[in-house]
Order: C-alpha cells, then sequence, then structure tokens
C-alpha cells in the first residue's frame, strides 16, 4: 500500500510493511492517554518493524505469516461486495529494465482488486482477528458510487473485527467503467461524498488511498480530509504502458495479443511520494 499520513503532530511513527509498499502508524504518543476515541486504539497495539519488506496481503495465510514474522499491521489486498464483476487476467506483469538490460527499475501491473468472494475474506478477517489480536489490520475496501454499498462493505468489514479501512479511490486500472477507484479519486466531489458516507457508518480509522495520476493531488486530499477521514495515503501506481515487444510486436503485459495501460511501481512510485 501507498504511504500512510495520519493527521497529528506529535505522535511517533511506525513503519511497517504492507501489501506491496511501506506505510507508517502512529505508535502510542505522550497525549494518547487524553484521547479516550475508540477510533486511536489500534494504535496501541502496533510493534514497529523496521525492514522494508513487501509481500502481497492476499490471504489469510499471507497475512498470518506477517503477523508472525512480527509485522505490526497489514493492510489487506483491497476487496468489494462482488468479486464475480473481477476478473484477473495471466499474465498480469511487466517489467521495466535499466539501460543495461539486466536490472529490473519497474513493473507495470494490471491486476485488479481481489476476485475472492467477500464471504470468505470476512472469514478471513475473522480468524486472523482472533489469532492474531494485537496484530493492526486493516481493510482495503472499493466499491461503486452507491452508498447503500460503501455501507454495507463498512458495517460487514468492522463485525469481521478489522481496525481500520483504507479507501481505495486510487488503482488506475481498477475498474473504471464502474467508476471504481482512480475513476472516482480524480473527481473531489464525488471522493468527498463518498468519504462521508463512509465515514457516517465507520467507527474504527479511515484512510483515503490517493491516486498519483492527477494534477493536484492535494485537491482529493483535502475533499477525504474534509469528509472527515483520518488519514491519507499515498500513493498507487503511476498509469503506465511498459513497452512492446519487439520480436513480437505486441504490448506488454501481452493477454492472447491485448493490453491495457496498468500501474507502474517501483523507484519511481518512491520518487513521486517523496515529491508530494
Ligand atoms: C501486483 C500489485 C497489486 C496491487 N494491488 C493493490 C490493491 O489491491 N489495492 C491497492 O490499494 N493497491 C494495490 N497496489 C498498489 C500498491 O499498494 C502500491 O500503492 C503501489 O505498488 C506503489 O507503491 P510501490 O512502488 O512502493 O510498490 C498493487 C500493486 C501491485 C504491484
Amino acid at each position: 500500500m501507498g504511504s500512510l499520513f495520519v493527521r497529528g503532530s506529535r505522535q511517533r511513527w511506525l513503519s511497517c510493511c504492507l501489501e506491496t509498499s511501506v506505510f507508517w502508524a502512529r505508535l502510542p504518543g505522550p497525549n494518547d492517554h487524553a484521547d479516550p476515541s475508540h477510533k486511536c486504539r489500534w494504535t496501541q497495539a502496533a510493534k514497529p518493524v523496521r525492514h522494508r519488506l513487501r509481500a502481497p496481503g492476499t490471504n489469510l495465510s499471507v497475512i498470518n505469516r506477517a503477523f508472525r514474522e512480527g509485522w505490526g499491521a497489514v493492510i489487506a489486498k483491497t476487496v468489494s461486495l462482488d468479486s464475480s464483476k473481477v476478473v484477473n487476467v495471466t499474465p498480469r506483469y511487466a517489467k521495466l529494465l535499466a539501460g543495461d538490460g539486466k536490472e529490473v527499475i519497474g513493473w507495470e501491473n494490471i491486476e485488479l482488486i481481489s476476485d475472492r468472494p467477500f464471504a470468505i475474506w470476512l472469514d478471513e478477517f475473522k480468524k486472523c482477528k482472533d489469532a492474531h489480536p494485537k496484530g493492526v489490520l486493516i481493510a482495503s475496501i472499493m466499491e461503486e458510487y452507491r452508498k447503500e454499498a460503501w455501507i454495507e462493505i463498512v458495517e460487514r468489514c468492522e463485525a469481521a473485527g478489522v481496525d481500520g479501512f483504507e479507501l481505495n479511490f486510487s488503482c488506475p486500472h481498477g475498474l473504471p467503467e464502474r467508476k471504481m477507484g482512480a475513476a472516482m479519486g480524480q473527481d473531489p466531489d464525488i471522493l468527498e461524498e463518498v468519504c462521508g458516507w463512509v465515514m457516517g457508518a465507520a467507527k474504527r480509522p479511515v484512510w483515503a488511498k490517493m491516486t498519483p495520476n492527477i494534477t493536484h493531488i492535494e485537491e482529493p486530499s483535502r475533499a477525504a480530509l474534509r469528509a472527515g477521514c483520518q488519514g491519507l495515503s499515498a500513493i498507487n501506481t503511476i498509469r503506465s504502458v511498459m513497452g512492446v515487444n519487439l520480436e513480437t510486436l505486441r504490448p506488454e503485459p501481452s493477454v492472447e495479443g491485448w493490453t491495457t495501460p496498468g500501474g507502474y511501481s517501483s523507484k519511481a512510485c518512491g520518487r513521486s511520494r517523496c515529491a508530494w
């Protein structure tokens, strides 16, 4: 996941490894005893992990493994209510090589959100919290522009025990035809409305994950904060086309000869995050 910035100046911060990136979670600070809000409760449990590890939070076994290895928190792979509408293809990654043709300096992926049924995810969230009550488990959620859907996904994830939410307004290739992901995150008015729905339903901390594929990232960021979100996460992948295979003349990644723009991750993402 992206780097997370939670409002508040006097907290100490914890670097922990999440799905495919690093985020920052808050450690208990000197003033935390004065904050009775249950929304801050999860931060008390976090255990520092200082390595920049990467592993996908794609299922219970991987998430459990991360906690066993000492991770303080995990953001699970993005979920939606109806996984039957999500079709992931293979292959879905392409490499960007440095000039020497050996070093990999970037990846394009066209992977969508999780295609595993929501009911299975709920069961896994519950099992994970039963096994690791002190581990901070964050649900990454994405839905269509429909109030009932956002409220339902929040309430059901909370009932399964998750400690907080990352709202995925950020995937550049994630279901734009349903106005999901970056398609929603590029429209500050819609984003603010959706964040407001979520904040009306959520009892746990919520942050919005931003897309870098916008001229002024501060506009949707401010919209999320105006709606009451406790934090922002920057950034998802950078919309890209990695290249064309000069032998086959097919674009990469190529799925039966076809492709679509995807999201670049790796070195350039880190620099963009720093620029913001
Ligand atoms: C294969 C792959 C799958 C991803 N899936 C998700 C996802 O489900 N939800 C999400 O918010 N971000 C997803 N991301 C984006 C990452 O969480 C991260 O924001 C992005 O890779 C940029 O950071 P990095 O360059 O440090 O990896 C995915 C990235 C990759 C490479």
